[in-house]
């Protein structure tokens, strides 16, 4: 196939795969899911956003990959040539516009945690916490959130670092990287498991991660997981939308998505079962919110044969698994400036110069940080996300959509289609509804 556009096509669909992973794998899996995992209590949460990833995520991810494929552009005008093309009224162009913001407001908070990952892996390379004790290790994060000044260098940093990447364009900047690395993160990792599931008590992780207690589980811990499972597949704001205008219009969607889907729940199960059994080795609470992954690893770090390696090595690649994610946060909006004859150096300067600001914000204002992090993903994301199934599922022409999807079976198709078209709404709506005290 041939495209005569300016859009760049990734012929191999390998590579779209590992765009798509770079976006989806990032500091959601490594350092999100374990701690909300640790403040909504475990096994219960888990298997409640696994249900999501499978009924609401992987779904979704195919109808908002066909929507970008279709529409082969950004996506605020990828919704509005879709709508043109289903006679549906131009107004779902809200959708790119609504991720365009959410992608903004995650960046916000983003670039600051990406700071502090920056930190962690400075520090392990100088071996500031080799052979430190529990305690020291536990002090030397909240050191970092109150040296406010050494948090704005960092997050400064990873704003530019990855300003600089979307300046560039999108395939130039990332395909090779994430290619490459992201592969060695996943082996760093299950060498990682191997020690905790020796070093760590293994059988404590396991039960706190995998032993349902229903009891534990509030509704505010449901619209989490459900928030959860789009934030970690960088689903509902038009990322996964962007990059599936340049998937090869061959390649099956549904493979794709399952291969990226299983990854991504793969690297969040993993990072859980690393940092639990290190947490109740050592006499550590699991709910030590946003600094869990930070007081937990460099324990096991400070004690394992060659811990100063293995650490920098760790932190350097979880870095750039955040940068692989962050650029998918601008990348639509950019996209959409592009096309509106804005430059592509420009558009990125004035959206990374707005996100840096705003993260500048939260990083002097917990509740700021908070708050976005809550509104995006309990709020906009699933609001995207229902969108998006409603559009697919009810409003395209359904010929369309069943050429596209490439589902050969057509057991498959109308088991996607009615899980698109039924479950996925319902199930956000009586989320939506349950929290908001309706049922
Ligand atoms: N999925 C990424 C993570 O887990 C974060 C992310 C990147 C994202 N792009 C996104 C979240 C778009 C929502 C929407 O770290």
């Amino acid at each position: 196939m041939t495209d005569t556009s300016n859009n760049a096509i990734w012929n191999r669909r390998f590579t779209f795969v590992m765009a798509a992973t770079g976006s989806a794998v990032g500091l959601g899996n490594i350092w999100k899911f374990p701690y909300i995992t640790g403040e909504y209590g475990g096994g219960a949460f888990v298997l409640v956003y696994l249900g999501c990833i499978l009924l609401v995520g992987l779904p979704v991810m195919m109808a908002e990959v066909l929507l970008g494929r279709a529409g082969r552009t950004d996506p605020v005008h990828s919704m509005q040539e879709n709508a043109k093309l289903s006679d549906a009224s131009p107004a779902w162009s809200f959708i790119g516009y609504m991720g365009i913001l959410s992608g903004l407001m995650i960046m916000m908070f983003y670039s600051v945690v990406a700071g502090w990952v920056i930190d962690y892996f400075i520090q392990s390379a100088t071996g500031a916490y080799s052979n430190a004790d529990v305690e020291t290790i536990n002090n030397n994060f909240g050191e970092l959130v109150n040296n406010d000044s050494r948090e704005l260098v960092l997050h400064t940093l990873f704003t530019c670092i990855t300003a600089a990447v979307v300046a560039t364009g999108v395939v130039k900047g990332i395909g090779r990287a994430v290619e490459i690395l992201m592969p060695v993160l996943f082996v760093l990792m299950l060498l990682m498991l191997i020690y905790s599931a020796n070093q760590g008590d293994f059988a404590s992780g396991v039960e706190f991660m995998f032993k349902a207690d229903f009891s534990k589980l509030s509704a505010d811990a449901i619209l989490e997981a459900l928030g959860h499972s789009f934030f970690t597949l960088s689903l509902g704001m038009g990322a996964i939308m962007a990059y599936g205008s340049y998937m090869p219009g061959n390649a099956s969607i549904a493979k794709t998505v399952f291969a990226v889907g299983i990854l991504d729940t793969l690297v969040a199960l993993i990072a859980g079962l690393i940092i639990f059994p290190i947490v109740f080795a050592n006499g550590m609470e699991s709910n030590q919110s946003v600094g869990l992954m930070f007081k937990s690893l460099p324990i096991a770090f400070s004690q394992m044969p060659g811990g100063i390696f293995f650490s920098s090595i760790f932190f350097g690649l979880v870095s750039i698994a955040a940068l692989s994610s962050s650029i998918s946060l601008i990348e639509p909006g950019v996209a959409w400036m592009e096309k509106k004859g804005i430059s592509r150096l420009k558009s990125t300067i004035t959206l990374a110069a707005t996100a840096w600001i705003g993260g500048t914000v939260c990083l002097f204002y917990g509740e700021v940080f908070d708050l976005l992090d809550n509104f995006t993903t309990k709020v906009t994301l699933p609001f995207g996300g229902l969108l998006i199934a409603i559009f697919v599922g009810w409003l395209m022409n359904q010929a369309v959509v069943k050429a596209d999807i490439k589902l050969r079976s057509d057991l498959f198709y109308n088991g996607w289609l009615w899980t698109l078209k039924l479950i996925s709404p319902l199930g956000i709506l009586l989320i939506f509804a349950h929290t908001l005290g309706w049922i």
